[in-house]
């Protein structure tokens, strides 16, 4: 890829009560009046950004959202939101991710809104041809950028520091429920692994395992020996995850409760009482992570779990999610009681209605609660509201680093800000087992990866409903290439274990996470590749080819610099139109037994244009780009088993040469952060195609590595192949 650099301005908008501590670079500030695109104006207290769109323009990025790659059509809300129902019409969902870049009349440009508060957008709504961007509460900075796609997208990551990259074992198979509700059910999952040879690195642990749903706690009748458990599981490379809420349960006696008291640790009302929220234990305090001493307090309590052989956790309903706050309950409850004996017409019923579905989340809630500054002042939750996840997650990051310095934290979180990008991961919350979702999933990965979320993924077969064989299957083909690969299901819904599904959808799910982990070195690679280079490992077309349909299409994606992805995510298909901006390799993957013979017999160029391909159930579809090579690696049941592979199956479509440099490194430790790291290391793979002969050198630091293995396919369709082994004394052609 070209790399070409961005340019930015930044436009301050005012100054935030709290500073969001998103960006690690400083610009210099122009005045508003010189913003080069569309009117920027400060209406009363919101600023308003018009931009003209242009007939052909596209809109890419604003992260976790529903709908399309091209954001176009629709009005967007950047306020975390804690909604199970992500259907087309919602506004917001988890993340406030603020960075969007737009192709209009030939050029690209790029923005940012840093803010800790809510934005709404109308991305040609009300008025086609228009763009609005409301800052709600005026303050922040605005950065605009110009420069190619990719460019944008690497200023602005740069802006943002480095992405967060986890342990390497993350980029395993992970398996959770809501429902493993004791010792025994973790056990289970991990002999149903077992029995059916299926790889996997991890399994969570949901809101049962705790005391009443109290925060680092442990239930004992549930959990009698977690050292125990976490050890038996650590000595076979599996990893337990336990959950963590926001909320603290309310409850005399309880440790962290009363030490939360005790240092003022917690949100407040506008009096300084703290404030009392209900969530899973019945009423909370929720600890106030914008104040530096209640973060900190609250990070330091990881350590508990980590000394019980814990190395992972993932934050939930850090939206922070109310069911009800108690004076908004005490308000409910008395206007129902009024209610009693009255004739409800129309209005009164629906009044009713509202007044419980109103409980929930509510403005009037999200306006009482109050932060406490360092300085002593309170400020109302509203206008900080999008920094709390963050906040939290990062609290947590930095106490699980103090535990366990130099070494890479594993954190997802489902609330988030542009300014969490460099402390954790994310998963996309609770979609639903539904083929929409599947797409959804499809077309959200790159929005993520524009944020810097590449750890990311969603909950694989979906959360709510019940899934289908046929759904898990295809869902988890695609699964296979995001960084988060973790079956995810609901109390309630279809068990969603692989073995909860027929002989034969086993067999293909089996096949799939055998793949993912056969690509390891590979996925590794491009995602800490793409960590360092500020790139995207998933991408829409546009990111390398700016042809009309490039720009277009919505459920094919760029994986890494070698491959394209064109998923099945519809029903009772058996292939699907694919677009080539210029000619690909075709290769129909079916199991890691069968790749050669895969290859051999079924792969083939095809022209650039479209196309429709044939995509039976046992197939996973992949593209070689042109003069590149992907490599695939025999699978084990761990990721630490995978370490230094024996030998790389090289597959390419090389018309000329092609090179590829494998980084790798130790996996656990930050030192890739260090840019003279010498933790890294390059496996360079050359391939060279001379008439008929095709040459190979591999170049590697790896000791272990006997045999490399090239099959590539030419113009012609022939299959060429070349072997070469470690040391390199013998170099095999056929
Ligand atoms: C929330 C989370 C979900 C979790 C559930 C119970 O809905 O998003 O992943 O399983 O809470 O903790």
């Amino acid at each position: 890829m070209k790399n070409e650099s961005a340019s930015v301005k930044r436009f301050h908008l005012g100054a935030p009560p709290v500073p969001t501590e998103t960006v690690v670079e400083h610009i210099p500030e122009q005045p508003i009046a010189e913003m080069p695109l569309g009117t920027l104006t400060r209406e009363a207290g919101p600023i308003c950004w018009r931009i003209p769109l242009g007939a052909d323009a596209v809109v890419y990025g604003l992260g976790q959202r529903v709908r399309g790659m091209n954001k176009r059509g629709f009005r967007y809300r950047s306020f975390c939101s804690d909604d199970p129902s992500h259907t087309p019409d919602k506004e917001a969902l988890y993340g406030a991710h603020d960075f969007w870049v737009v192709w209009d009349a030939g050029k690209w440009y790029g923005a940012f809104v840093d803010t800790p508060g809510a934005i709404q957008y109308d991305v040609g709504f009300e008025v086609r041809d228009r763009m609005t961007v409301v800052v709600t509460h005026g303050c922040g900075d605005l950065y605009y950028f110009e420069g190619s796609f990719e460019g944008i997208v690497r200023r602005y990551r740069q802006l943002i520091g480095k992405a967060y990259a986890p342990p390497k074992w993350a980029f395993g198979y992970q398996q959770s429920r809501w429902g493993y509700v004791n010792e025994a059910d973790i056990r289970a999952v991990q002999s149903g692994f077992d029995a059916h040879d299926i790889p996997l690195d991890a399994i969570y642990m949901d809101i049962d395992y705790m005391e009443r749903y109290k925060d680092f706690t442990v239930d004992a009748h549930r959990f009698p020996d977690l050292p125990g458990l976490a050890g038996a599981l650590k000595a076979e490379g599996i990893r337990l995850i336990p959950i963590i809420d926001a909320g603290v349960k309310i409850e005399p006696g309880y440790s962290i409760y009363e030490e939360g008291l005790e240092r003022q640790a917690f949100c407040t009302d506008a009096s300084g009482k703290p404030f009392v929220a209900a969530v899973w234990p019945g009423r909370v305090h929720f600890p106030d992570f914008l104040n530096p001493e209640a973060a900190e307090w609250f990070g330091d309590q990881y350590a508990w779990l980590m000394d019980q052989g814990i190395e992972g956790f993932w934050n939930d309903m850090n939206e922070p999610a109310i069911f009800y706050s108690e004076s908004g309950l005490e308000t409910a409850l008395e206007y129902l009681c009024r209610q009693r004996g009255e004739n409800l017409d129309i209005h009164g019923f629906f009044k009713l209605k509202d007044t419980i579905l109103g409980l929930a989340n509510s403005p009037e809630d999200y306006q009482a609660l109050h932060h406490r500054l360092p300085n002593g002042t309170r400020i109302s939750h509203e206008a900080v509201h999008n920094l709390y996840g963050y906040k939290m997650s990062r609290a947590a990051a930095e106490g699980i680093l103090r535990k366990n310095p130099g070494m890479r934290p594993f954190l997802i979180t489902r609330a988030s800000h542009a300014g969490l990008a460099k402390h954790t991961g994310i998963w996309t919350g609770d979609n639903q087992s539904l083929w929409e979702h599947l797409l959804l999933n499809i077309q959200m990965m790159p929005a993520l990866g524009m944020m810097g979320f590449l750890y990311a993924g969603a909950d694989v077969g979906g959360f709510g409903g019940h899934a289908s064989a046929e759904l898990m299957v295809r869902w988890m083909q695609f699964a296979v290439f995001t960084p988060l690969f973790r079956n995810h299901s609901a109390l309630g819904t279809r068990p969603q274990e692989p073995w909860a599904f027929d002989a034969l959808s086993l067999a293909q799910m089996r096949s799939a996470i055998r793949l993912r982990y056969a690509f390891l070195p590979y996925l590794y690679s491009a995602f800490m590749q793409s960590v360092l280079k500020d790139a995207l490992l998933m991408a829409p077309l546009s990111y390398a080819y700016t042809d009309a349909a490039s720009l277009r299409i919505e459920d094919q994606l760029l994986f890494g610099e070698d491959v394209m992805l064109a998923p099945v995510y519809v029903q009772n298909a058996r292939g699907r139109a694919v677009y080539l901006p210029e000619p690909m390799a075709f290769f129909p993957m079916t199991d890691y037994e069968h790749l050669e013979a895969d290859f051999m017999d079924k792969a083939r160029i095809l022209d650039a244009g479209h196309h429709y391909i044939e995509v039976p159930e046992d197939t996973i579809p992949l593209f070689i780009r042109p003069d590149h090579i992907i490599c695939f690696a025999p699978p084990a049941n761990r990721t630490a088993a995978m370490a230094s592979p024996e030998a790389l199956t090289v597959f390419g479509y090389v018309r000329t040469q092609a090179t590829h440099a494998l980084y790798d490194d130790d996996g656990v430790s930050l030192a890739y952060q260090d840019s003279d790291s010498e933790g890294a290391h390059h496996t360079v793979i050359h391939v060279a195609l001379e008439g008929e002969a095709l040459s190979l050198s591999v170049d590697t630091y790896n000791a272990r590595l006997q045999t490399v293995c090239v099959l590539n396919i030419e113009d012609s369709g022939k299959i060429t192949t070349c072997i070469q082994s470690h040391p390199r004394t013998q170099v095999h052609m056929v």
